[in-house]
């Protein structure tokens, strides 16, 4: 079974030109076993030939593995360190005047917009003007255009406290706009996180992050990817900058010296100054 698995992973590799050989095997066993009951087929195998036979179906099936969902402020705990504790501490030591951050597998804004708010917060807190670039990418291109129109349900903003959303969102009976001040910080584009050609987003130029959020995404990658994307986010983290991750998601082993663990909880991490040996 796990052989055809690999074959269907192989198969949606070769169709989108993209990498679809370090998802987990584990999940796309599940996310095929899921297909096969909907379609009534009697195995994977016969999932593998409807693949063969509907093109159509890898775009479903390529979808249904780059699991989309968010929320805001998903994880509060890690939200209330950042903004109470660590964002105020970071931003007045900001001598070029600016604050960079990547959403790293942004989804639909949801973090982008939630990472500003309390950015947003803190330097009004604080009185600085520091100028904020939020960088938020994902390889969906439908998830992308609906964070670029900023436009979430009464149900997709359940996680937002009543102040937030009075001042961050512009409601209109049919939904909650996210205000033109907090989209102003962010960048949304196209990346794909497992592209062996690039470590951080082109429109970021080089990198240089200050905080890195990078959170259920890296749990859904075999070992191999985990460690390729995890290269990449620690390239492109600034010495002392921070990485966000996933309550399901750690350190790999090589990284341990150089990310402190910041908190007991919260999955928050700072990057050390690394030491020159002569
Ligand atoms: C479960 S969502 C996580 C959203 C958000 N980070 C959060 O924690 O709420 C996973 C996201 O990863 C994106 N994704 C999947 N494969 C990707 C890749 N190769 N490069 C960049 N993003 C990818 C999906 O499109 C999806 O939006």
């Amino acid at each position: 079974m796990s052989d055809t698995v690999a074959e269907i992973l192989r198969l949606l590799t070769e169709h989108f030109g993209e990498d679809f050989q370090h998802y987990s095997l584990t999940l796309a066993a599940k996310r095929i076993a899921e297909r096969v009951v909907q379609l009534r087929l009697p195995d994977v195998a016969a999932y593998h030939r409807y693949l063969n036979d509907n093109p159509s179906e890898l775009s479903c099936l390529a979808r249904m593995l780059r699991i989309r969902f968010s929320s805001f402020f998903r994880d509060t705990l890690q939200f209330e360190l950042l903004g109470s504790v660590i964002i105020p501490s970071m931003l007045p030591g900001n001598t070029n005047g600016f604050f960079r951050a990547w959403s790293a597998a942004c989804a639909g804004g949801e973090e982008a917009c939630s990472l500003a708010i309390i950015i947003d917060e803190a330097l009004q807190l604080l009185g600085l003007k520091t100028r904020v670039q939020i960088f938020a990418t994902d390889i969906a291109e439908d998830a992308l255009a609906e964070a670029e129109y900023g436009r979430y349900s009464t149900a997709a903003v359940a996680g937002v406290t009543l102040q937030r959303l009075n001042k961050y969102f512009i409601y209109d009976r049919t939904g909650y706009q996210i205000s033109p001040r907090i989209k102003e910080m962010i960048t949304y584009s196209r990346h794909d996180l497992l592209d062996p050609n690039t470590y951080a987003p082109p429109e970021s130029l080089f990198g240089g992050f200050d905080l890195v959020s990078c959170r259920n995404f890296l749990m859904y990658l075999d070992s191999p990817g985990y460690l390729r994307v995890f290269d990449n986010l620690f390239r492109a983290l600034n010495p002392y900058g921070v990485l966000l991750l996933g309550k399901a998601e750690t350190v790999p082993d090589r990284y341990e010296p150089y990310l402190e663990r910041m908190f007991d909880c919260g999955n928050l991490f700072r990057k050390r100054q690394m030491v020159r040996r002569s």
